[in-house]
């Protein structure tokens, strides 16, 4: 099964086009921001989210329960195609929807391998792929310049160093993020070395603590 979650009116032949609205015209009518998502454990081998993830998880709690569903439903080395606006990109501080900047780099988080390297080397990035029990790789990750970045680059009137410069300085330079990532089943598969005892206590005290703010809230009762 192949997922278009967020379809929106661009919809593709063959896929299942999900979005929150009828009135797009989906496949499945779906709030990706209620869970769990309708779709069974390992069933999807490839997920397109163009220009979605921006505009899910106001809440935090909710962006990892969604990251959670979308680990769940996509076996093992499936493909997630994700584009996203640039933070620093007018597009993205223009529309009030845009609820939570996305980045690749975020999806960094969400690798055990990252998160093993990190731990061992005392590095102070959360490890969160081992906090949710999910594990990402990323595997592309394009930039579309907006104009005249685009072209002074073709043009060769700029090397890659000054566009990374000018990225660090100035708004407006990427438009979009363009990347993919692949699931790893069973999460931390990749990793060879045996986990070390920090780790674990690592992990321990702080991914219970996670879990805990990750439960659904009790419905209020009738007096409330
Ligand atoms: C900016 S549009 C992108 C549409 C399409 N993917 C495209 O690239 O043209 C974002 C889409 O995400 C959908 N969306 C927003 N929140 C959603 C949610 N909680 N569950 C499902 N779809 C949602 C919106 O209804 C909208 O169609």
């Amino acid at each position: 099964m192949r997922l278009n979650l967020g379809c929106g009116g661009r919809k593709f032949p063959d896929w299942t086009n999900v979005d929150k609205f009828a009135t797009c015209s989906p496949d499945q009518v779906v709030d990706l921001e209620q869970f769990p998502w309708p779709w069974p454990d390992d069933a999807v081998s490839e997920v397109r989210m163009y220009h979605v993830l921006e505009h899910l998880g106001a809440q935090t709690e909710i962006y990892l329960g969604i990251i959670k569903e979308l680990y769940r439903v996509c076996r093992d080395n499936a493909a997630i195609h994700i584009i996203v606006p640039h933070p620093r990109h007018d597009d993205f501080l223009n529309d009030p929807t845009h609820v939570r900047v996305v980045t690749p780099a975020s999806f960094g988080l969400l690798s055990q391998a990252n998160n093993h390297k990190w731990l061992t080397t005392g590095m102070a990035n959360t490890p969160l792929g081992l906090y949710l029990k999910v594990d990402f790789a990323l595997e592309t990750v394009s930039y579309a310049l907006e104009d005249p970045w685009d072209k002074l680059f073709e043009q060769k009137k700029l090397t890659l160093a000054d566009l990374q410069h000018a990225v660090r300085l100035y708004n407006n330079v990427i438009k979009q993020f363009d990347f993919v990532v692949r699931t790893i089943k069973p999460a931390g598969r990749t990793i060879a070395a045996a986990t070390p005892q920090i780790i674990e206590a690592t992990l321990a005290s702080s991914s219970a603590a996670l879990d805990a703010r990750m439960e659904p809230s009790a419905p209020p009762s009738e007096n409330a």
